[in-house]
């Protein structure tokens, strides 16, 4: 196997180089991403945004493996996705990457526990006791890990979501639109909880969202604007980002 040699402890969590990802061809080829140049840091909350069609969900896909750039290289946790045949790619998005989609995607057969566990026991992997608490507690599910799916609410399921996607401790959480079918209520409480766990559990979240409140959680944003990086906003302000997205700067 192919290991790139990079120092983990600095290095990116997730790169792009020269991305591009058209789709169709001759008269309907629609470019999605036109060349992105991006290093996503390790232990940052990273929001993705900019209008519909910018390329937001192309972009997450191919950071994430579940996508094949036209061309150009993506590197998550030290390697190239392009060096990894399917089988490796699928054992590599078990073990270091977590999703949070817009629709929850539990299975509605298993408790919330066994939907938690899941990757573990798909990666063939013993649940750390310790780690498992400390996640249900941090997301307050400790009291519902008994229910199935259909017993718990939108802001439960997602929060059982999340816990599912960090139970690997992985390199890359990548949520997209994670707040899409919840109330503005359960929405703040959700995203404190992703912003909790790259504070207290020391996660790298990329989210990629088209609203502002949502994006406000974040640490950094990166703006996308026709299938390109238009910003990558550190630590931004209110008034930086909306001028930013406004396409004033
Ligand atoms: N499977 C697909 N086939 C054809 N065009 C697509 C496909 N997926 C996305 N696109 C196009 O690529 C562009 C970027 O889409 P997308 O990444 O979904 O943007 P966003 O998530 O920012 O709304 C849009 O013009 C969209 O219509
Ligand atoms: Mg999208």
């Amino acid at each position: 196997m192919n290991h790139t040699m990079l120092d983990t402890r600095t290095a990116p969590a997730a790169s792009a180089r020269g991305l591009t990802r058209s789709y169709g061809r001759g008269d309907t080829l629609v470019p999605a991403l036109r060349g992105v140049d991006l290093d996503l840091p390790r232990g940052r909350f990273t929001a993705i945004m900019g209008p519909s069609g910018s390329g937001k969900s192309t972009l997450m896909h191919c950071l994430a493996g579940l996508d094949q750039p036209t061309s150009g290289t993506v590197t998550v946790a030290g390697r190239s996705l392009e060096s990894l045949d399917d089988d490796q790619l699928t054992t590599f998005r078990r073990e270091q990457l977590g999703f949070v989609f817009q629709a929850f995607n539990l299975l509605p057969m298993l408790t919330a526990e066994q939907n938690i566990l899941l990757p573990l026991e798909l990666a063939g992997r013993r649940a750390d006791r310790e780690r498992f608490t400390r996640l249900v507690e941090t997301l307050g599910l400790a009291d519902r890990l008994r229910h199935r799916p259909s017993e718990l609410s939108g802001g439960q399921q997602q929060r059982v979501a999340i816990a599912r996607a960090l139970v690997t401790g992985p390199a890359v959480v990548f949520a997209d639109e994670p707040t899409g079918n919840l109330d503005s209520e359960t929405s703040a409480e959700v995203l404190g909880l992703l912003r909790t766990s790259v504070r207290e559990l020391g996660q790298t979240v990329v989210m990629v969202t088209h609203e502002l409140d949502a994006a406000a959680y974040a640490d950094d944003v990166v703006v996308l604007a026709d299938g390109a990086v238009r910003a990558h906003l550190v630590d931004p302000d209110a008034d930086q980002l909306v001028a930013t997205l406004r396409g004033e700067r």
